[in-house]
């Protein structure tokens, strides 16, 4: 059964939300370079980081899990041939790093994906890495997946994104790092630094200079270091969920405990507290990428704008603020995110429909939105489709929360791919789920 009906009621309640998505998959990339064997807390058993682990144990690595640890055994940098393709599933971060970490390794692999994750654009990736030097080949038909890497001697380039992507950024340090001479990486607006942060943890040389992050290329064996106990934040882009809904509706109190919150992550909170939300972080941990919990108190809230450097710092919360702004006061826009609509699934023509078909009034652009509230929710008439995208799924049913009737979405299984227990949580929190 791929569907899922909600009925509505109050939203409040503590919770604690699986692994980060981004960080999880870096780890598991990096300790499959290591020496020795890394010791993992709080590893996402969502299936994109399991898509992305069963990669690097094809290419070499070895894992197990000991209790809630996962060890994995790296290779120290030997990556070996696959026997098969490799299939990263709905993982657009798994198979764009994994590229660039393959670039510079001699030896010919394939990478592809499910339908979604196959029609999402590559030649983001193919072309630095071929800039390098690596050959890349994209068979699917625009320039999407299967992809062909033959890897071989790169060099080491100063590139300017030409779109601000921290998958790409990623890409071009990883593959930097199996290269001859420096590679330097120039981002248009800041994103997601967790590749820099576990750089310096793990002790690979990284030099962040603003916008400009460069690495030193280390040749075809890449560098060498040693494995290391790591610690996986809770997902900040899972916690947004219950953080958006419950921000949104007077009266409620929410606490989601052991979030990683890393300010790359958490525009969201910002964008909140403008719309006039009640919401205070406790940090637990402060070394490396800070943790805490996030308490928040509904309110009603106000329209706002959301557009240039704050895009990138919550570009997966997109979906659920466009969810929560019905209920705002006025009209909230959002600009500057176009890259939206080259996500999972094209999250603002998604969202839009899914809006319009609770009664919202949505104006569409080319890279953005604006959401009119507040709006009285009516359960739609039909069920309403994720198009295989998981936050597009769990967006909808935040929608379905404040809803009038029981709303179905169907093709809810992806939902596993970032937040497996999502639906557990949300009957915990005090909303009934068949
Ligand atoms: C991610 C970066 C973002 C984000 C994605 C995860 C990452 O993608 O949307 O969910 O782990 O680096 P882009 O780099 O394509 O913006």
């Amino acid at each position: 059964m791929n569907f899922k009906t909600v009925f509505p009621s109050q939203l409040n309640g503590k919770l604690t939300v699986p692994g980060d998505k981004s960080v999880s998959q870096r780890i598991a990339m990096l300790a499959a370079l290591a020496q020795g064997t890394s010791s993992i807390q709080g590893f996402l058993t969502g299936e994109d980081a399991l898509s992305t682990l069963k990669a690097v144990c094809a290419l070499g690595a070895s894992h197990c899990f000991d209790g809630d640890r996962l060890k994995i055994t790296g290779t120290g940098g030997k990556l070996k041939k696959p026997a098969n393709a490799l299939d990263m599933g709905n993982s657009g971060t798994g198979t764009r790093l994994l590229a660039g970490l393959l670039a510079g390794r001699p030896m010919t692999v394939t990478l592809t994906g499910d339908a979604s994750l196959s029609r999402r654009p590559m030649g983001r990736i193919a072309a630095p890495l071929q800039q390098m030097g690596a050959k890349i080949e994209l068979t699917g038909e625009k320039g999407t997946l299967p992809m062909t890497i033959r890897g071989g001697q790169l060099k080491g380039f100063r590139y300017e994104l030409p779109m601000a992507s921290a998958q790409v950024k990623s890409c071009v340090l990883l593959a930097g790092l199996f290269a001859e001479g420096k590679t330097t990486v120039v981002e248009p607006r800041p994103t997601r630094d967790h590749t820099e942060k576990l750089f310096q943890a793990l002790e690979i040389p990284v030099e962040v200079n603003g916008l400009e992050i460069s690495v030193p290329g280390f040749g075809e064996n890449g560098p060498e270091f040693d494995a290391r106990d790591m610690t996986v934040p809770g997902d900040f882009s899972s916690a947004a969920f219950w953080i958006a809904a419950a921000a949104a509706r007077p009266g409620a109190a929410l606490t989601v405990r052991g979030v990683g919150l890393n300010p790359r992550r958490t525009a969201l909170l910002d964008v909140l507290r403008r719309m006039g939300a009640q919401i205070e972080t406790e940090l637990t941990e402060e070394q490396g990428d800070p943790i805490g919990n996030i308490l928040v108190r509904g309110a009603q809230l106000s329209g706002t704008e959301i557009g240039g450097d704050e895009i990138p710092n919550l570009i997966d919360e997109l979906p659920v603020i466009s969810a929560i702004a019905a209920l705002a006061k006025g009209d909230t826009v959002i600009r500057d995110a176009a890259e939206l609509r080259v996500k999972e699934s094209d999250r603002i023509a998604m969202m839009a429909m899914h809006l319009r078909a609770f009664g919202v009034e949505v104006t569409e652009r080319p890279d953005g939105m604006t959401v009119s509230g507040p709006a009285k929710l009516t359960a739609p008439q039909e069920a309403l489709e994720s198009d295989g995208d998981h936050r597009i799924a769990m967006s909808a049913a935040v929608l379905a929360t404040f809803c009038d009737g029981p709303v179905t979405i169907n093709n809810t299984a992806c939902v596993d791919t970032s937040y497996p227990g999502f639906w557990n949580h949300l009957e915990q929190l005090g909303e009934t789920v068949c």
